[in-house]
């Protein structure tokens, strides 16, 4: 994360948070891995040359030495030959050349390694970097971004697409060199041993190219609805896997799995059309090489027969032929493969696109405490209507708060914009910590000044021990013993016989609800943050648990300011301050007493609940 960080300082492109183009992000991902690809491409080329030696000297071979042509030889080579005796010589020592073939085809062999060698590397670091890249900048997307888009989705594209990316980096494109080479080689030596021959083999690439051009727009756009059908499915089977108590519990089995048959159903006929645009374009494209390898074998035996060219020649270009055809034929191939390859490219820019969480550039140090203040705060999520209404209050430094308010009435909302989770726009109101704006202040400081208990906790599956120092991996056993305490989690982890070992989660021991609930309270207690709010955290625990908990937080965090969330009057009632929010605006403070005596929505409130406690009691 440290190494990920300083390259977003280092990376000109990454800080401002946006890749013009594909080609731009693309290189940002070939950091590191470029060095495997150039190595290879270089293996790709001498691979090519050393390919096209061997028909070269058997062309000559036939020729030359069995035959009657000129003898000519380049440099070095024709005059070793020709010292050692010319024509006579190699007719007497045919196993000479037979030689030489069999040292080119080792030298291509060694080639062929490196180049799959550089390859692979090239392909394995590119893949690490990619995710690697993906993931940090995930993680540091905004919560609003995680709310807009479906996690079935994100993995898709973190797994199906990195992997359509890293096959078009390390295999196309590298065979598209390798090709591109071997094909220009090719024709090179082709239009050295006879115009006729090669101009019909040139003639034919643009037709099978332009074949491919043509399909490479239909398998795009197929291969788009493909991967959009094949993130809706993960979709759907990330969220029934999660939720898979929730389906159990209503019995929703059978309309689950028909949903998802379904949109398998979708996701397979899509797929189903994009293999058989591919079987049209592979068939066509079979048929027009092997069409040109016919016409070529065609008009060379009819050259030959009227001794046009000779016998070498023509078992040469037939030779070359065979081994232009096939990347003629692969060029074809890998231009389909890079329309699915764009669609991924776009998909994964659209995330690394989406804009980082990330603090003003001036921003000023964390005030040491001081009250907080809500001035005239207004809020909408998105383009919904508002969700806080002109809210204003002070919550001075070292009080403990209780805020009260029917669901939906916007008390976490309001947690949630003091800890930073969302931004509060400019001209919808200030939220001050020790007078500063927090709009000045950077994210992370102000997380590490303000715990909160989330209301949904949400435990990984891990160990007691990790869940509850995952923010703050160096507390000591006594830190940790005494925030276990306040928790009033200490009996249940006695209860376990592996104690702080004990697994969690998925992987481990169910935690009832208000376990869960004081694992989250332990959590936020070990970091010692100077606020700590209680989003509904006591929700789950009997009022006498409720109770200690309270009492504990009293004594043992005095100098704390502590904001209670709570719907039961008995949790927030001893608080210094209390403030009551209906439907987005506040609508009544004070201390118990005093909105008792107001008569107003707390007052109600207080009737109710105390009546249907008597209730409970008789
Ligand atoms: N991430 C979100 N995106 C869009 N709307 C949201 C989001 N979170 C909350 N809301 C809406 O904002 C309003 C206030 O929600 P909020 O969670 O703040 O209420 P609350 O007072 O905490 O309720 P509860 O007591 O049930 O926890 C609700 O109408 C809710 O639908
Ligand atoms: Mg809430």
């Amino acid at each position: 994360m440290k190494r990920i960080m300083a390259q977003h300082k280092k990376d000109p492109v990454l800080t401002n948070g946006r890749f013009t183009n594909n080609r731009e992000m693309l290189f940002y991902f070939l950091r590191g891995s470029k060095r495997y690809f150039v190595l290879s491409a270089v293996m790709a080329m001498l691979l090519a040359f050393s390919g096209l030696v061997n028909p070269r000297v058997i062309g000559f071979t036939v020729d030359s030495v069995i035959g009657e042509e000129a003898f000519d030889l380049p440099g070095v080579l024709g005059n070793a030959i020709t010292n050692l005796g010319g024509r006579e010589y190699l007719r007497t020592h045919l196993w000479v050349i037979a030689l030489f073939v069999i040292g080119v085809a080792l030298l291509n062999a060694v080639f062929r390694i490196f180049f799959r060698m550089g390859n692979s590397r090239g392909a394995e670091t590119l893949l690490k970097t990619m995710r690697d890249d993906l993931y940090a900048h995930i993680i540091r997307l905004p919560f609003t971004w995680h709310g807009a888009h479906q996690t079935g989705d994100i993995i898709q594209r973190c797994t199906s697409d990195v992997e359509t990316v890293k096959a078009f980096l390390s295999e196309q494109l590298v065979m598209l060199f390798r090709v591109g080479v071997l094909i220009l080689l090719g024709i090179v030596f082709m239009f050295r041993i006879n115009l006729t021959l090669a101009v019909i083999t040139v003639a034919f690439i643009p037709v099978i190219v332009g074949n491919s051009l043509y399909f490479h727009r239909k398998i795009a756009k197929a291969f788009k609805i493909v991967d959009e059908e094949e993130g809706r499915l993960s979709a759907i089977a990330q969220e029934n896997l999660t939720g898979v108590r929730v389906v159990r519990a209503f019995g929703r089995e059978r309309y689950e799995r028909e949903r998802f048959e379904k949109q398998n159903d979708v996701f397979a006929a899509s797929d189903m059309r994009l293999s058989r645009i591919f079987v049209v374009f592979w068939s066509i494209g079979s048929f027009l090489s092997r069409f040109q390898i016919f016409i070529i074998m065609f008009a060379g035996a009819l050259m030959c027969a009227f001794d046009v060219i000779s016998a070498g020649h023509y078992i040469e270009f037939m030779g070359i032929n065979a081994m232009v055809s096939w990347p003629i034929r692969m060029l074809g191939r890998i231009i389909s493969q890079m329309s699915r390859t764009g669609v991924s490219i776009e998909r994964i820019r659209y995330i690394m696109n989406a804009e980082e969480e990330t603090d003003a550039a001036d921003a000023v140090p964390m005030p040491e405490g001081g009250d907080i203040v809500f001035d005239h705060v207004n809020f909408a999520y998105g383009d919904k209507g508002r969700v806080l209404k002109d809210v204003s209050f002070t919550i001075r430094a070292g009080e403990t708060v209780g805020i009260l308010g029917g669901t939906g009435s916007g008390k976490t909302t309001l947690m949630a914009l003091l800890e930073k989770l969302y931004d509060l726009p400019e001209e919808n109101g200030r939220i001050t910590i020790g007078g500063v704006d927090i709009r000045k202040l950077k994210r992370s400081d102000v997380r590490a000044h303000i715990g909160m208990v989330l209301q949904e906790p949400y435990l990984f599956s891990r160990s007691l021990q990790e869940n509850i120092t995952i923010a703050k991996k160096d507390a000591t056993d006594a830190e940790r013993d005494e925030a276990v305490q306040i928790a009033s989690l200490d009996e249940t982890v006695k209860g376990f016989s592996r104690g702080y070992e004990t697994m969690v989660g998925e992987r481990g021991v169910t935690l009832s609800g208000g376990q869960k609930q004081r694992t989250a309270i332990a959590q936020m207690l070990i970091r010692r943050t100077p606020v700590m709010i209680f989003d509904d955290s006591l929700s789950a625990v009997d009022t006498e648990t409720d109770e200690k908990i309270r009492e504990a937080l009293r004594e043992r965090t005095k100098d704390a300011t502590v904001i209670l969330i709570a719907h039961r009057i008995t949790t927030l009632m001893l608080s210094d301050h209390i403030l009551v929010l209906d439907k987005g605006r506040l609508a009544e403070e004070g201390t118990h007493e005093e909105l008792l005596a107001r008569g107003g929505i707390y007052h109600r409130i207080y009737e109710l609940q105390m009546q249907a406690g008597l209730e409970e009691e008789e």
